[in-house]
């Protein structure tokens, strides 16, 4: 076994261990990761095959870690561990690092030094999709309320995953989303206020029985919690937000979707 770093080749591979895993991932995102991070993503290679990966992202302060997949078939075998250590190295200049964790890999970074900061609910809404805002909205405005949500500058990330998705505005709140795969997922989603909040997705979102959206969100947001619920959204599953290193003032009560599906923030 070798690790080497990732070609564009490899992202097919990726992809299709990732949908393995149910997770909500497309060609896009994986593109993404690559071409703003080239030298942090790495594969693991068996017989010249690739048979696990890991991504990183990079802001000015902090670095994600994310998309670390292993094929069913070699798991137990170290090769998780070799990836995250590599991924870990690449970040290791940086003052904090963030991932969110599944389940059966919470012990396996807690390990390496990660701590929990907090619970992501993955919320899922059933027979409905996300109607295009005929006014984009300004990008100022939305990377100015995300650097006072994340203390954070993550313009270069935004500037290029935004060119992929929709996003709406009003005086209060900015709402993203975009259709990956089958389904709609709704990010970053980001508000003042509640209202605010709440009047985005309201005028956003239209019945359609064979389609359904994805958000994750973290628990602390109880504003979040009562709109979801209220628009008929349900809890499916949960992650884990951990942090190594600085942890800076994060306002989760602003925060009311993450970025992606778990891998930028
Ligand atoms: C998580 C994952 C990458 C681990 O890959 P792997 O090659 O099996 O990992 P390793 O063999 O290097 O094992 C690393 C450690 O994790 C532990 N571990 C691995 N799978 C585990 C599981 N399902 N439950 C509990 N612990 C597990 C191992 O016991 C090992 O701990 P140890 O060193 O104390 O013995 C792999 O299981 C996977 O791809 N899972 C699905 C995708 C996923 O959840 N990725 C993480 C996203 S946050």
């Amino acid at each position: 076994m070798y690790l080497r770093q990732m070609e564009t080749d490899d992202l097919d591979i990726m992809l299709k261990m990732a949908h393995a895993e149910g997770w909500s991932s497309d060609k896009f995102e994986f593109e993404l990761y690559l071409n703003i991070n080239p030298m942090g993503c790495f594969s693991c290679i068996i017989d010249e095959k690739v048979v696990g990966g890991i991504m990183t992202f990079t802001y000015p302060n902090s670095g994600w870690i994310g998309n670390l997949v292993v094929d069913r078939k070699y798991r137990l075998k170290g090769f998780g561990k070799a990836l995250f250590r590599r991924g870990l190295q690449h970040l290791s200049p940086l003052p904090g690092m963030f991932l969110c964790a599944s389940p059966m890999a919470v012990r396996l970074y807690s390990e390496f030094g990660f701590r929990k900061v907090s619970n992501i609910n993955r919320w899922k809404r059933k027979g409905a999709t996300l109607h295009l805002p005929k006014n984009k909205g300004n990008i100022e405005y939305v990377l100015t309320m995300d650097s006072i949500c994340w203390h954070e500058d993550r313009s270069r990330m935004l500037d290029l995953a935004l060119k992929n998705r929709f996003y709406a505005v009003n005086e209060g709140a900015w709402l993203g989303f975009g259709q990956v795969n089958d389904h709609w997922t709704i990010g970053p989603w980001e508000a003042y206020d509640k209202e605010s909040a709440l009047k985005l997705l309201q005028g956003s979102l239209v019945e359609s029985t064979d389609q359904h959206i994805l958000v994750d969100v973290p628990v602390q947001n109880t504003k979040a919690w009562d709109i979801l619920t209220n628009m008929d959204f349900k809890v499916v599953g949960t992650s884990v937000l951990m942090c190594k290193g600085l942890l800076p003032e994060i306002a989760f009560d602003n925060i009311y979707g993450l970025a992606s599906m778990g891998s930028k923030g």
